[in-house]
């Protein structure tokens, strides 16, 4: 294979000091290439904004292909026989999927998240900002106190879930995504299995008392839906209701702890956004962009001749795309490491994805988003950090291990 540009990655993905602040490394190697094949880890990176929305768009790529060949074919490795409760659990989730599955589960879910149903949530969700921060103290915790129940309490009363369980919920998922990093151990996969069946368990408790007894709610709408005159199966309703319960606060959750970081560091911004001057609306985005809270995902090369960033990529190959160097790309954003709230072309970063993966919770995001940072801002407008927050030590899914902040 003939490439241009570095033949690995110039950085290690899983080192704590690169994790701290990625942007410079990915900056100098966006500029030296848009297109690195790293051999130890077997991929493709893809550096620019305009490559990676094409890969995002392009239907030779895929997050899945074994709806077209074969382990051996795509040198994968056979999925470990010994997570297979994790496996199970994601086998129908829509971002694992591809056509014609993906479309029929896909159209279902969209039912629910009409604009109607979605734009019901933006009052329920700045009454409830507003309550959890008038029950909190001087000092608090962003995430633990503020940005999880929020974002918890939202996606369950989308889904019709019970929020009595909301700390399983949120260990859980906690314990399942460490599966999409790079370096993940084996206590780490041992426990996102364990969490799997649990989370599958209780789902399936929910399932049934839905089909007993009707709600006006998505979980109920999923287990009475029909497509082509069929119902979904448990296992199509768990790996739905699960990918949506993390995907949706997930990265809510690391949004409010990265943005609010990245205003505390920049107080001007802040008092634009106190004073009223930008709406919290349009700042969301410019957060997004600045400090993304899911950094890269892949796709596979599902057929021949696809060219990417103009070079040739075999079938069976494996790209990486990095949404955080992709929205400090100076082509597309002027002065691209300088936050600015009002920034006009801030949405279209790629932080939401694109294509047939396009997130569909971003419509509610947004509303969540902006409602939260509202409330903190009239509700705490001198909210600073006690301590410096620490990073999880994650590529992927990007966030703090807590927030510590006083008003
Ligand atoms: C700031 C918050 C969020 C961000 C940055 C985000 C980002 C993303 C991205 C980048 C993808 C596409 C992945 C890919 O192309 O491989 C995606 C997919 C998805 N997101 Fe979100 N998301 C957010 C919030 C939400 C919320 C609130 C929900 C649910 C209510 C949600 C549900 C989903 C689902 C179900 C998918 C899979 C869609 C599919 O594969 O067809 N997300 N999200």
């Amino acid at each position: 294979m003939t490439v241009a540009g570095p033949r690995e990655l110039p950085f290690d993905l899983t080192d704590d000091r690169f994790i701290a602040d990625p942007y410079p490394g990915l900056s100098a190697l966006r500029e030296a290439a848009p297109l690195v094949y790293d051999e130890r880890l077997g991929r493709w990176f893809v550096t620019r904004h305009a490559d990676v929305r094409a890969c995002l768009r392009d239907k030779r790529l895929g997050r899945n292909f074994r709806h077209v060949g074969s382990d051996a074919e795509f040198h994968a490795e056979p999925l470990n026989p010994s997570w297979a409760e994790f496996w199970a659990s994601e086998r129908w989730s829509l971002l694992w999927l591809e056509p014609p599955e993906h479309t029929r589960i896909r159209k279902l879910v969209a039912a629910a998240f009409t604009p109607r149903a979605v734009e019901s949530m933006r009052d329920p969700a700045t009454r409830l900002a507003r309550t959890l921060l008038e029950n909190l103290g001087e000092e608090f915790d962003l995430l633990y106190d503020y940005a999880q129940p929020y974002s918890i309490t939202l996606i369950c009363e989308l889904l019709g879930v019970p929020t009595d369980r909301h700390r399983d919920l949120l260990d859980w998922s906690h314990a399942i995504v460490k599966m999409y990093e790079f370096d993940t151990t084996e206590a780490q996969a041992v426990a996102a299995n364990d969490a799997a069946r649990e989370f599958r368990t209780y789902v399936l408790g929910l399932i049934e008392e839905r089909r007993a007894d009707p709600h006006d709610d998505m979980v109920s709408g999923l287990v009475q839906a029909r497509v082509d005159g069929e119902r979904l199966s448990d296992d199509e309703i768990v790996s739905t209701v699960v990918v949506l319960l993390n995907a949706g606060h997930e990265a809510t959750v690391n949004t409010i702890g990265n943005g609010f970081r990245a205003l505390s560091a920049h107080p001007d911004e802040w008092r634009r956004l106190v004073s009223g001057e930008v709406s919290a609306a349009q700042a969301i985005e410019e957060l997004i962009r600045w400090d993304p809270p899911l950094q890269l995902f892949e796709r596979w090369v599902l057929e021949d001749d696809v060219e990417i960033a103009g070079a040739p990529v075999p079938r069976g190959e494996k790209l990486a795309l990095l949404f955080g160097s992709a929205n400090r790309d100076p082509r597309v954003f002027a002065d691209s490491d300088r936050l600015d709230i009002a920034r006009a072309n801030a949405a279209e970063h790629i932080g939401f994805g694109g294509g047939i993966h396009v997130c569909i919770g971003a419509p509610l995001a947004r509303i969540e988003l902006a409602a939260s940072l509202e409330a903190l801002a009239e509700l705490c407008p001198t909210l600073h950090l006690v301590e410096q927050p620490e990073r999880v030590p994650a590529f992927v899914i990007r966030g703090f291990e807590s927030v510590r902040v006083a008003r």
